[in-house]
């Protein structure tokens, strides 16, 4: 899909269908208006509906449509409304759709993420294959033109994504070209438009990653596609083999890994856009191909989901993949433990121990909390490198999914500075998260009976945080980290964000990284 933007009128350009934005006038106010009369009376009074900026041809038939939408209450503009009117014929589109904002005054980047998400899904399933947005109708409340077009530009193409490669004759029938129609072309919306074209395309290769399933996304077929992705950019790939990460001493991890047929791989991605005396910034990412639990082993109902246990690590590829394709001026760091947890002869048994690669014993008490056996040595490996901070994502625990759902990601770290950090970058790419609490009380709960760490908490209840708490063991103290556990929200199961699949990996927390991997 092609995403351009014009500069004209978005009566110069023809396409199936243009869509104009509209807000909704502020909510009259009735406190100083006495009794219920005044509250009803305001009731029954039509929206008020504005669309802005229009040229003069198309004005006259958008208001005319608008006009009789209010009338029958099929239009009230409020966020992520869309009401097509077929065959309007504005200008020079066939169709004509008006999707809402809201009111101006709570107008952001992810109103209008979402909303322009929203119209191009709508303008999809109306099998329009160009789409217009005429941005001169954007109100909003001083953002600038960057911003506002990274943001416009990000929902369409996010939206863009689906995962139809093993259907067949299925080709993507969809939209081929969105133009982003604006008066008044400038710099900032270019940058904005290249900006989001890069981050989209990043996160939508993530969630192709993701969304294949364990025979068609091992270790190894995760380690080349990065290495193929990576071709023509700054990005160094080191794939580290079985035999490697086992001189590297990275124990625990391979122990997981000894129940499969598959190699495990370790993925090292690098990327030097700064001086070499700037301390990089680290992801690691949780990349488990498939999760069966090991001898653990799970339920069958919903097991085919534990494909996407890889998406912490699919993120964290999407993340530096980002960073290179930007040409960000930081030094960055990916590390990607990629492997599959199953029940083979060799696999982890409970009660096994095993040694992590910074000399701490583990007793593996249940086979199925193997995330935290191949992060560990990631992480000690990661402050190895001496960074500036490390970020990890992994859909590291079920606790997570019933703590927060798929709507925030919840990150856990007791450095109240980087919490800070990620708050704000998190506030600025519209991706909710929300920080979860580690205290001692969790760290307790994890040590081992006949080793240093058990890989399960001896209390009830805060998994996630005792996960976390066991992660601790193996980040240096005075190396700020961050553990993002995205088992909620790194794949998508209904219409909660239109940007997302109804059904699939999302992605999350991408764009929050490469915020986070400039806040240094
Ligand atoms: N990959 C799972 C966590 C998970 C579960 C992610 C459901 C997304 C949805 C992880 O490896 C796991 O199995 N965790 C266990 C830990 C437990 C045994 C301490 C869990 O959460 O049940
Ligand atoms: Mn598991
Ligand atoms: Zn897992």
């Amino acid at each position: 899909m092609k995403l351009e933007l014009l500069k004209s009128s978005f009566e110069q350009i023809s396409s199936d269908l243009v869509v104009v934005f509209a807000t909704k006038a502020a909510a009259k106010d009735t406190g100083k208006e006495s009794g219920k009369k005044a509250d009803k009376k305001d009731k029954e009074q039509k929206p008020k509906v504005t669309v802005e900026g229009l040229g003069k041809t198309g004005t006259a038939t958008v208001t005319e449509k608008i006009a009789s939408a209010l009338e029958d209450g099929s239009l009230s503009a409020s966020a992520c409304e869309f009401v097509l009117f077929r065959d309007a014929k504005v200008a020079q589109a066939r169709h004509l759709a008006v999707v809402g904002l809201g009111e101006v005054k709570d107008i952001t980047a992810e109103v209008i993420r979402q909303a322009v998400a929203t119209a191009f899904t709508s303008a999809k399933a109306a099998k329009a294959k160009s789409v217009s947005f005429a941005m001169d109708s954007l109100a909003h409340n001083s953002l600038s033109p960057e911003i506002v077009m990274q943001a416009a530009a990000e929902g369409a193409a996010l939206a863009s994504y689906s995962f139809h490669e093993f259907k067949s004759g299925k080709k993507d029938d969809g939209v081929t070209t969105v133009h982003f129609v604006s008066t008044s072309k400038n710099k900032g919306q270019e940058k904005g438009l290249e900006t989001a074209t890069v981050l989209a395309e990043c996160v939508n290769f993530s969630r192709w990653l993701g969304d294949r399933p364990g025979n068609r996304m091992t270790p190894t077929i995760l380690a080349e596609e990065t290495a193929k992705a990576a071709k023509g950019t700054k990005l160094k790939v080191t794939v580290w083999d079985k035999a490697k990460i086992k001189t590297e001493k990275m124990n625990s991890f391979l122990s997981v890994s000894l129940g499969s047929s598959q190699d495990p791989k370790f993925i090292i991605m690098e990327y030097k856009g700064a001086a070499a005396s700037k301390k990089p910034v680290c992801f690691v990412g949780k990349g488990l191909t498939f999760d069966s639990g090991g001898i653990s082993i799970k339920p069958s109902g919903g097991m085919e989901e534990m494909k996407y246990d890889m998406c912490g690590g699919a993120n964290v590829i999407g993340t530096m993949l980002a960073i290179a394709k930007l040409g960000l001026k930081v030094n960055a760091i990916g590390l990607v433990p990629a492997t599959e947890n199953m029940p083979g002869p060799s696999a982890n048994k409970p009660g096994d121990i095993v040694i992590a690669r910074n000399g701490k014993s583990i007793e593996v008490n249940n086979t199925d909390a193997e995330g935290r056996l191949i992060l560990n040595d990631a992480l000690v490996y990661a402050c190895e490198q001496k960074p500036a901070a490390i970020f990890d994502a992994a859909t590291l625990t079920g606790a997570m999914v019933v703590a927060l759902g798929n709507i925030h990601t919840g990150f856990f770290t007791r450095n109240d500075k980087l919490a800070a950090k990620v708050d704000a970058a998190a506030k600025s790419t519209g991706e909710l998260v929300w920080r979860m609490p580690l205290v001692d009380f969790h760290a307790r709960d994890m040590k081992g009976t006949y080793a240093d760490l058990s890989n399960i908490s001896s209390g009830k209840g805060a998994g996630s945080a005792t996960a976390a708490a066991f992660l601790e063991n193996f980040v240096d103290k005075d190396i700020p980290w961050a553990h993002f556990d995205i088992a909620g929200t790194g794949w998508h199961n209904g219409d909660r964000f239109p940007y997302n699949p109804r059904k699939g990996a999302s992605g999350a927390m991408i764009r929050t990284f490469v915020e986070l991997a400039q806040a240094f």
